[in-house]
């Protein structure tokens, strides 16, 4: 069996040959890899500055954004039979019985740290041909999803800040009259900070609730992700052309932010233009760069004045990767050809060096396997 790993002690990734893992409890499933997109995350890996392979090996296999088709199930899966698509949640819960989230079904919010990502932390990941793992860690996929499914794992990441956009939103008079016929995104504006395949996949999202959408990222228009944004009805907007006080002008009171660039400085230049009862959330998680400085007075006295809510989003549940499924039928719906262009390229195993260590390129680009 291929896959392809890091091994962070001699600093080097590469395709290695192993054994095929084997079904080894009753609820067990076994998955023929079909397609594993690659993102900042596995870069980020793949020049070591995190990654921890699982305990007893020298090597952690990568991968994280995955979708599988079942070819074996053991005798107490239920739910998902051979030729079903499925995509695999990415965290597994810590072990303490003290960690009331993981208790609870929610390692996204694991208290303790020792949580495991497949991929990612402590346990192999899904750019291999063949991946096991519980039935209970699978989301089984409609098969009209077969050429899209692979965005479903970053498009949980919006899945997971709308879901606590609504809930922190709830603590005050927000949803519009016209909320129950539009979106409950209806007559709020929202602002998404960059265009890579977690922003412009967190625009459709965004978009579908009713939002007024607008894209904010480096590039000038026109570009491919100009062109992906404004084709579902949001507006682009390019840092190059117009500064955040321009940006903040043309929108108008900024209701959400939704954070899609890793971008440190440009995401605090934001939040002091966001408005009245606004809300923003962080997805992006930067590297360390040299300290800038901010008018930290001024974004203090906007989020007591302006009532506003900042927080930090990572991984998702179970809920979020079954809104992202049904999201992702809505957008392959209303804007298929959209969603077909976020994938910009597939390419076989053998490829992986060049797109994981070279220059980034294209939008979402994807392992598909033979
Ligand atoms: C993955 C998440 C993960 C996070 C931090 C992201 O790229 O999508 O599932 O929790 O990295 O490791
Ligand atoms: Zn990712």
């Amino acid at each position: 069996m291929k896959s392809i790993a890091v091994i962070p002690a001699e600093r080097d990734v590469k395709l290695i040959e192993g054994e095929e893992p084997k079904l080894s409890s009753p609820s067990d499933v076994k998955l023929r890899m079909l397609e594993v997109g690659i993102c900042g995350t596995d870069r980020e890996i793949c020049s070591f500055q995190y990654g921890t392979p699982p305990k007893g090996f020298d090597y952690l296999v990568i991968g994280h954004e995955s979708l599988g088709e079942v070819a074996a199930v053991g005798p107490a899966v239920a739910g998902l039979k051979p030729g079903d698509l499925v995509v695999t949640m990415v965290r597994r819960p810590c072990l303490h019985e003290e960690c009331v989230s993981c208790v609870s079904g929610r390692a996204d919010f694991c208290y303790t740290g020792d949580f495991t990502e497949r991929g990612i932390k402590g346990a192999h990941g899904f750019m291999a041909d063949i991946v096991v793992d519980d039935e209970r860690n699978m989301n089984l996929v409609p098969a009209s999803l077969r050429d899209t499914a692979v965005l479903v794992e970053p498009l949980t990441i919006a899945e997971k800040a709308l879901t606590q956009i609504w809930s922190m939103q709830g603590r005050l008079p927000w949803a519009c009259p016209h909320s129950a016929a539009h979106g409950l995104g209806h007559c709020h504006r929202a602002v998404v900070l960059g265009a890579g395949p977690v922003g412009l996949l967190g625009a459709m999202a965004l978009v579908r609730q009713g939002f007024d959408t607008y894209v904010y990222s480096r590039e000038t228009a026109p570009n491919p992700k100009a062109a992906i944004a404004e084709s579902i009805g949001a507006k682009y907007v390019s840092a190059e052309t117009a500064s955040v006080d321009q940006l903040a002008a043309t929108v108008g009171n900024i209701d959400v932010v939704y954070e899609a660039s890793g971008a440190s400085r440009l995401s605090f230049e934001v939040i002091q233009r966001l408005g009245v009862n606004g809300i923003f959330v962080f997805t992006g998680v930067p590297g360390r760069k040299a300290p800038v400085s901010i008018d930290t007075d001024l974004v203090m006295r906007n989020v007591v004045l302006k009532n506003q809510a900042v927080f930090g989003s990572v991984n998702a549940s179970r809920e979020n990767f079954q809104d992202a499924i049904r999201d992702l039928v809505a957008f392959n719906e209303l804007w298929p050809a959209s969603v077909q262009a976020l994938i910009t390229g597939r390419y076989p195993l053998a490829a992986y060096h060049d797109l994981l260590l070279g220059r980034p390129t294209g939008i979402k680009n994807v392992l598909a396997f033979a």
